[in-house]
């Protein structure tokens, strides 16, 4: 989402005469667009930060701008704790970016962090900075009102809004028009996408990723991310029924255990995560299934975490991302709850979550050896010139030998083993 807002925000300076530079040292201006979703996040922003303090004190004239959730959290503070700092930009306030430059410009700081009910971006066209000019994000709604107890995202992007189905819509044929073969729908929570049209018509998720799959076969659909409460089977059929929305879906679970469920103010309970699972497994049977775990939230007790690593068997999932609870500023758990798991504990529940996925990826990707997938081709992969790497319809990556294929293609690909991240095939004819 990130990187998305990192467009919009390189198209709105494109029109305001700016272009793009790899080097630090050349620019006029450098923002850094940041996170705050966990403390580690936040130290990281903080890394960078002190390497652009060395560059502006070679190179006084450049303008440094901190964007995003951290600039949205702190504020006026970040001013104060890092005065090399020149603006201070909210996630709903990029429009505005040209206005603060004139106000740097007069040798003030600037600041804007005010959010919006309204702002989606929606008629700007972001200026795609991977540049594989294969896959790219759509942002399909912005901010979210789910509260979970954890979660700084309600304080940092705001309440949730969706963007009008029909600039959506334009952004993906354009896309497709200029080559690419894959776009990925962004969103907090997409399931919960709602947009009312004058005539009192509303387009829900289901409407619209049907209306963005139909526009072209080539055109691969993902989404992202899909909270587990408003994940219907309406949206399991449309998937079934476009061969082109790939069989992948990520589903956070944070948890296995119901009591930390219902802490975390996620609205469901493990029999309903373990039910939408089987009804993705029956509806969807070839789809593989990613989530997001949390170990170490409060009062977390070891049932609760045995909970967690139970769930995953169960589960099956291919892939996780997988995290210690950090307590947020603000955070109806950093104000009601103690964040009482002793860190070594935490780290110990961490440690035993990666060891089991790991396992379960392991042999999610055994399973698909001697099998033939169609693979998207993403670009030249890292290790030799002589391959191609790309991704099934699964979302998990493939190398292969380049033979006459490009970037852009798609390929079977039948594979014949797998490194712990990659599966690795050949191309059948
Ligand atoms: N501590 C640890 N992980 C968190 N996440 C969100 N907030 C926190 C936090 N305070 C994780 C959740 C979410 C993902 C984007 O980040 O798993 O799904
Ligand atoms: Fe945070 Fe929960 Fe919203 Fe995801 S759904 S962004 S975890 S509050």
């Amino acid at each position: 989402m990130n990187v998305n807002d990192s467009e919009v925000v390189v198209s709105i300076l494109g029109k305001n005469g700016y272009t793009l530079t790899g080097k630090a040292e050349e620019a006029d201006l450098i923002f850094i667009n940041t996170c705050s979703i966990r403390e580690n996040a936040e130290q990281r922003v903080r890394g960078r930060l002190d390497h652009f303090r060395k560059v502006k004190s070679q190179y006084p004239d450049i303008k440094i701008g901190v964007i995003g959730c951290m600039a949205e959290r702190l504020k006026e503070q970040l001013l104060d704790e890092e005065k090399m700092v020149d603006m201070v930009i909210g996630p709903d306030a990029y429009r505005d970016i040209p206005a603060l430059l004139e106000t740097v410009d007069n040798g003030e700081k600037a600041v804007n962090v005010i959010l919006s009910r309204k702002e989606t971006y929606a008629d700007i066209m972001p200026v795609r900075l991977d540049k594989n000019g294969v896959t790219a994000f759509v942002s399909i709604m912005r901010g979210c009102n789910n509260m979970c107890a954890y979660c700084v995202v309600p304080y940092t992007r705001g309440g949730e809004r969706s963007r009008d189905p029909e600039s959506i819509l334009n952004e993906v044929k354009d896309l497709f028009s200029k080559g690419y073969r894959e776009v990925t729908l962004l969103g907090q929570n997409v399931n919960s996408f709602q947009w009312q049209h004058p005539d009192g018509h509303t387009t829900g998720f289901p409407e619209l990723l049907d209306a963005v799959a139909a526009i072209s076969p080539l055109l691969r659909v993902r989404f992202a991310t899909s909270h587990p409460k408003d994940m219907t089977d309406e949206v399991l059929h449309v998937m079934a029924r476009y061969s082109n929305i790939c069989k992948s879906i990520h589903l956070p679970a944070q948890s296995g255990s119901s009591r930390m469920l219902e802490k975390m103010n996620r609205r469901y309970t493990r029999e309903w995560y373990l039910e939408r699972i089987q009804a993705i497994r029956t509806i969807i049977p070839d789809c593989a299934v990613s989530t997001d775990l949390i170990a170490g939230f409060c009062n977390e007790t070891e049932e609760d975490h045995k909970q967690t690593l139970s769930l995953m068997k169960n589960a099956t999932f291919d892939f996780a991302y997988m995290f210690k609870y950090s307590e947020r500023p603000k955070t109806l758990a950093q104000r009601k709850y103690k964040d009482d798991v002793p860190e070594e504990v935490k780290t110990q529940r961490l440690n035993e979550i990666i060891a089991l996925q790991q396992e379960l990826s392991v042999q999610s990707k055994q399973q698909d050896i001697g099998n033939i997938f169609e693979v998207l081709v993403e670009g030249i992969s890292k290790k030799s010139n002589e391959e191609l790497f790309g991704r099934t319809s699964q979302n998990k990556v493939v190398v292969f030998p380049a033979e006459q294929y490009k970037a852009g293609d798609y390929v079977n690909v039948k594979i014949q083993d797998s490194t712990p991240a990659t599966l690795l095939g050949e191309a059948v004819k």
